[in-house]
């Protein structure tokens, strides 16, 4: 080197402070500051091997200048909620198909993970799983293989490594496996008739002793221990409660339908309730092979049971759509994990500020779709629901839910502001935020609390691109 060489060293105080344990490195934590004209020494490629990787973890990409992976505890990555963060083509949506499909492999089985798509990205980057364990749930009339394809987004870039033909064959057998199913938006069954709704009708006749108000009182109890016996919500559309919650309501409906004026208004109403607990308006719960209707509730039920396909995928490409499917969901999700459910749920939201703005309002339902994601940042820990979020703007995010966050990767941001509003809510050094300007795509800072040796130790790295993973599965199916 001669002695007009620079080199530009950029460094980042990690808290650690190395120390030799008979011969070999270790790593305390100090908040000792490094002396101003002190030797520097880099450390060897070992040494940082060992203070950044976790013995037996996952690896999730190459640590950028060291030929070295970085390895994680990918349970804790999620338990503990992740997020991903980058301008647009930075690969959010590449690496969110990582974290999932290592994710997956990781539980082996045990465990659902649930896409919330709104740009139709999804069925194709998980095609494999999704063909082999997965379930794909949308509004949109997704009937064959033609519907199916133009609906979702294959990238350029994977676009050249397989062929219509293999695409088209792969689009078919979904539906032909019935993986692709119809979701049901809106009221969720007999237009909206909930318990809560049915007892208030009741009490009217009762308080107001109208016709019926004896037989009306008498019905109110036979329903509230119903409710309670087997914990039903009272805002909870009755079409879509179990075969046999509702067969016991209808009985209870009928033995006082028998002993009401067939033309006092209270047998109106209550022969209406009827038809709906016995199948008008009612639905089947979600049953493989069952062409039943699906509504964003009755999927949490079957995301938290047992035999629970490992993936679904929730495509909604109206983003209304999507936040009233993503906060009806998460809201039944907590309500069945807080009565003991405790198969392990990762909810993953991509273009996360459409369910989590800054500014919500109720009429666009981006209310609703906050609260629901807040409540499930805060409490999902101790229920095993978790959360993994990506997005381009993190200043429109609701900040709340993002301090909840344990681990996040941060690719290029070209606004201030958003930067700014990362190294806030994450305490993170302004400086080696900077750094990410220089990113590619697929590099990414690094940074979490529990799933990695250190806590909170900024690292870059290279991540591996998720494509090749679906191109793979695709020649290695059509022979
Ligand atoms: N880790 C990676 N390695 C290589 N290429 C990548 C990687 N991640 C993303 N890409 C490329 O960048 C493109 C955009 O990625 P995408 O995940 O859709 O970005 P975003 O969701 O941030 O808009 C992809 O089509 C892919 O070709
Ligand atoms: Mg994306």
């Amino acid at each position: 080197m001669s002695e007009e060489t620079w080199v530009d060293v950029y460094c980042a105080p990690t808290g650690y402070m190395l120390f030799e344990d008979g011969g070999e490195p270790g790593f305390e934590r100090s908040n000792l500051a490094p002396l101003a004209g002190a030797p520097a020494h880099l450390l060897s490629r070992e040494a940082t091997r060992r203070f950044l990787c976790v013995e037996k973890g996952v690896p999730i990409g190459t640590i950028l200048g060291f030929d070295i992976e970085l390895t994680v505890d990918i349970q804790n990555l999620v338990k503990y909620h992740a997020g991903v963060f980058g301008f647009t083509g930075t690969g959010k949506s590449n690496l969110t198909s990582l974290i999932i499909r290592r994710s997956l492999d990781a539980w082996g089985g045990e465990g659902t993970v649930v896409v919330f798509d709104v740009a139709g990205e999804y069925a194709v980057s998980l095609a494999d799983m999704l063909a082999s364990y997965g379930v794909l749930y949308s509004p949109e009339d997704l009937k064959d293989a033609d519907s199916l394809l133009q609906s979702q987004t294959v990238p350029e870039t994977l676009e050249s490594k397989i062929s219509p033909q293999q695409l088209r064959s792969w689009a078919a057998g979904l539906v032909d496996d019935g993986r692709v199913r119809p979701l049901q938006l809106g009221d969720e069954g007999g237009g909206g008739i909930t318990l809560g709704f049915i007892l208030d009708t009741l009490r009217g006749y009762r308080d107001d002793r109208k016709t019926g108000a004896v037989q009306a009182a008498d019905l109110i109890g036979h329903i509230q221990a119903i409710a309670s016996k087997r914990r039903l919500e009272s805002d909870v559309p009755v079409g879509s409660l179990s075969a046999d919650a509702r067969g016991e309501l209808s009985d209870a409906v009928s033995e006082i339908l028998g002993k009401l004026n067939d033309r006092s208004s209270l047998y109106t109403e209550l022969s209406v309730v009827l038809s709906v607990l016995e199948g008008g308006g009612g639905r089947t719960q979600g049953v493989d092979g069952d062409p039943g209707t699906y509504t964003p509730r009755s999927l949490a039920l079957q995301a938290v049971s047992e035999n629970a396909p490992p993936l679904i995928i929730v495509y909604t490409p109206e983003p209304g759509d999507a936040r009233e499917a993503a906060s009806r969901f998460i809201s039944r999700l907590l309500y069945l994990k807080k009565h003991g459910y405790r198969r392990r749920v990762c909810v993953v939201l991509d273009e996360a500020q459409e369910f989590i703005p800054y500014e919500t309002r109720r009429d666009d339902r981006t209310l609703q779709s906050s609260q629901a994601v807040e409540s499930l940042l805060r409490q999902g820990r101790k229920y095993r629901a978790h959360c993994v979020l990506a997005t381009q703007r993190v200043a429109h995010l609701n900040t709340n839910a993002l301090q909840q966050l344990h681990s996040y990767f941060v690719s290029t941001m070209p606004r201030y502001y958003d930067r700014l509003v990362v190294a806030e809510a994450f305490s993170l050094n302004y400086e080696v935020l900077e750094r990410t300007a220089e990113l590619d795509t697929g590099q990414w800072l690094f940074v979490s609390f529990k799933s990695t040796k250190q806590r909170n130790v900024p690292v870059f790295i290279q991540t591996p691109n998720n494509e090749d993973a679906v191109a793979e599965y695709f020649n290695m199916t059509s022979t």
